[in-house]
């Protein structure tokens, strides 16, 4: 019995030159798995397909609740946003692959696991170092960065080999999408001056052909996790699905940055989040009502440090795990409802609740009611600044100037 290999399947023209290559090479029995985290594709044929271009099995897993609840919540949680704009669609579905891949490769008594990612991006890294944490025996195959041919070497061994060549190849972009979002890539989006065409989206409209009107949503959060939408209680999927949809409609969620790959290559990344750019919004407004103030600003130094483990592949790491048990911490009373005002690719807060609010009118109020004791602020602002009025008559003020 020839040795077996797991190959992460996309049905596009790499994995699918994967397969016969596998086969070729290293007379591999050749096992395909193709996972939806929520990139409705046609998942019967990219599977027939696998068979007809010589797999030996084909499988195909509905990952999307575990991919939600799992992983994208997780990091909704934590507020983990890559270099400020980037809400990790491509880089949290990689972990939940990899688990995947080795959960089979056990259950296979297979030798060893195979992805089509190039030795470019960071996908690579997130495959290989999630199956090495998870299962270190396994022997991991990287096909498209030992093969080293170009794209269109690549085209024409599929032709040679019958391997039917997707119209996908005609788009000029390379895209992966989930649940959370859609990552777009390559050609025009290559030059950072262009303004990305309009056929580059595919979730969203144009904030200028958005409606005219504006459109007011309510999220539901139970300690930090959506749950409801303008009322109806929706499990997580539906949730983000129906938001990409309300909130793409209204042209909110594009992204377009210059982002620094951990590979140390700068790229142009476009991504399309409605739902992700809406519900982030809405989880750090609903923070700001139910945190205290050491809490919500060492959270946002942990949502920094969080963000960065998941961009490089560090999601199966005892990191990730501490910082993890720390968020979960936070989110004890991160409890209530947030309204929002989607408009013309601006997705705004406009209204918090809580059961656990920490915001008191009375407090906070300059009409009547005022319970604040401003004659308190006196001795307050004497104790406060009594360290830096010490030190300016020991120490003269010009010495110590800022600028
Ligand atoms: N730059 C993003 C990331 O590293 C998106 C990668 C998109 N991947 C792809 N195969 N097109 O997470």
């Amino acid at each position: 019995m020839p040795d077996k290999v797991i190959l992460a399947y996309s049905g596009g023209l790499d994995t699918s030159v994967a397969i016969k290559w596998l086969k070729d090479k290293y007379g591999f029995y050749v096992i395909t798995l193709t996972v939806d985290v929520g990139n409705e594709r046609d998942f019967s044929s990219i599977r027939s397909k696998a068979l007809k271009v010589g797999a030996s099995k084909a499988l195909v897993k509905d990952a999307r609740e575990i991919f939600v609840d799992k992983f994208v919540f997780p990091a909704l949680q934590a507020n983990a946003v890559y270099e400020g704009q980037y809400p990790l669609a491509t880089a949290l579905s990689r972990p939940l692959i990899a688990k995947l891949l080795v959960e089979l490769a056990l259950e296979e008594g297979a030798s060893s696991v195979a992805h089509g990612c190039t030795g470019k991006g960071n996908d690579q890294v997130r495959f290989e170092v999630g199956v090495a944490s998870l299962a270190p025996e396994l022997k991991i195959i990287a096909p498209a960065r030992e093969w080293g041919m170009t794209r269109e070497e690549t085209i024409d061994y599929a032709q040679r080999y019958g391997i039917p060549t997707p119209v996908t190849i005609a788009s000029p972009y390379s895209i992966d999408e989930n649940l959370w979002g859609r990552s777009i890539e390559c050609g025009v989006l290559e030059d950072p001056w262009l303004e990305p065409p309009e056929d580059a989206f595919s979730w969203t409209k144009s904030p200028a052909a958005a409606p005219d009107e504006a459109a007011y949503i309510e999220i539901g959060f139970d300690k930090g996790i959506p749950v409801s939408l303008n009322g109806h209680e929706m499990k997580g999927t539906s949730l983000v699905q129906r938001l990409n949809e309300i909130a793409g409609d209204h042209g909110i969620g594009r992204i377009d940055i210059v982002e620094n790959r951990l590979v140390g290559i700068k790229s142009r990344e476009i991504y399309e989040a409605p739902a992700a750019v809406v519900l982030l919004e809405a989880h750090q407004a609903l923070e700001a009502l139910t945190l205290s103030k050491p809490q919500l600003h060492f959270k946002q130094i942990v949502a920094l440090e969080y963000a960065d483990l998941i961009y490089n592949g560090l999601w199966f790491s005892t990191q990730h795990h501490d910082l993890s048990a720390y968020t979960q911490s936070t989110q004890r009373f991160v409890s209530g409802t947030v309204r929002l005002k989607l408009f013309k690719g601006k997705c705004s807060v406009v209204g918090r609740k809580s059961p656990f609010s920490l915001y008191s009118h009375s407090l906070a109020t300059y009409d009547k009611g005022d319970e604040f004791d401003q004659n308190a602020a006196a001795g307050f602002i004497h104790i406060w600044g009594l360290p830096v009025k010490t030190q300016s008559q020991i120490q003269p003020p010009e010495e110590n100037k800022q600028g």
